[in-house]
């Protein structure tokens, strides 16, 4: 691999439960892959989400836990298409999560010098200071409760991509995500960005879709990625088959929705970063 990609680290969040944090992750590097970008998922849910959604089993590598120990190499432990059992594109890695990642805060704690003061929550830091240049864009997806990965992928991200779908909390959840990044940008990242949001799982036929709709036009202007997903089954179809709708319904109209969602994503990045739009970025 080559150090040649001017690398942008998104978090992917709201720390809801099954908000579509991990399906956005899965269709949006897929689309950017395919769109001929070099993509690394670094999955840090103990759920291991991301990792079995792209049907990888979580026990197999070793994974974000020993990278964020310091136990094992970043670029080492990636899992990319050469490695068996699994059918990654080319341009998609992947670093696992997996269950040990529970005893992460604990297991840092135990492991750390009295001399070291850096405080936990920096601990991915390092992590994509090494990975940085190998990648066009680094995606976090972040767990649905577990405080540590998360302040974390807030404390090491460039810009942050909130996800919502239509359900009791949504907008509760939405408010949340915008107040931790506005004390994040005042304690120790003061450049993140909130880089869009992307609302999946719409049905216009229901008063919490339109309520969602209506909130998210209303507070998040600027922000809302177009087009925003229609609820389908092929998603969890998918996702039950451990592929991406990239690999299933390549040809279905809510697979084109994240391609052009993924153009609206790199058209934000541009102008809220103040860089070329990537189709512009020499990939040779
Ligand atoms: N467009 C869609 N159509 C139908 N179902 C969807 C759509 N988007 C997401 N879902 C479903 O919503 C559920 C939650 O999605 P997902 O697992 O991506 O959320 P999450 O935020 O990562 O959850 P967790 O917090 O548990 O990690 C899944 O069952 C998924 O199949
Ligand atoms: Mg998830």
């Amino acid at each position: 691999m080559k150090r040649q990609h001017q690398t942008l680290v998104i978090g992917i969040g709201n720390q809801k439960g099954g908000v579509g944090k991990t399906t956005m992750t899965i269709q949006l590097a897929y689309a950017l892959a395919e769109q001929g970008h070099k993509v690394l998922i670094i999955d840090l849910d103990v759920n291991a989400g991301s990792t079995k959604h792209l049907g990888i089993d979580p026990r197999a590598y070793l994974g974000t836990f020993e990278v964020l120990l310091g136990d094992e190499d970043p670029l080492t432990a990636i899992v990319t298409h050469e490695d068996e059992g699994h059918s990654l594109p080319e341009s998609l890695h992947l670093l696992t999560g997996s269950r040990k990642l529970e005893e992460l805060e604990e297991r840092l704690r135990a492991k750390k010098s009295k001399f070291d003061d850096t405080p936990l929550h920096d601990v991915l830091k390092p992590v994509i200071k090494k990975l940085r240049g190998y990648y066009d864009f680094i995606f976090l997806d972040t767990p649905p409760s577990a405080p540590l990965p998360i302040v974390a992928a807030y404390k090491a991200a460039d810009g942050f991509l909130l996800v919502a779908i239509p359900e009791g909390l949504a907008i509760q959840g939405l408010q949340e995500a915008l107040h931790d990044i506005e004390e994040v940008r005042k304690y120790g990242n003061p450049d993140l960005q909130l880089v869009g949001l992307a609302i999946g799982a719409v049905d216009a036929r229901t008063r919490l879709s339109r309520e969602l709709i209506a909130y998210v036009d209303k507070e998040f202007k600027e922000y809302v990625l177009k087009p925003v997903i229609q609820r389908s089954t092929i998603i969890p179809t998918a996702q039950t088959q451990q592929k991406s709708i990239f690999q299933t319904h390549p040809d279905h109209a809510i697979t084109q929705c994240f391609r052009d969602m993924a153009q609206e994503f790199k058209a934000k990045i541009a102008r809220f970063f103040d860089r070329q739009t990537f189709d512009e970025v020499d990939h040779g």
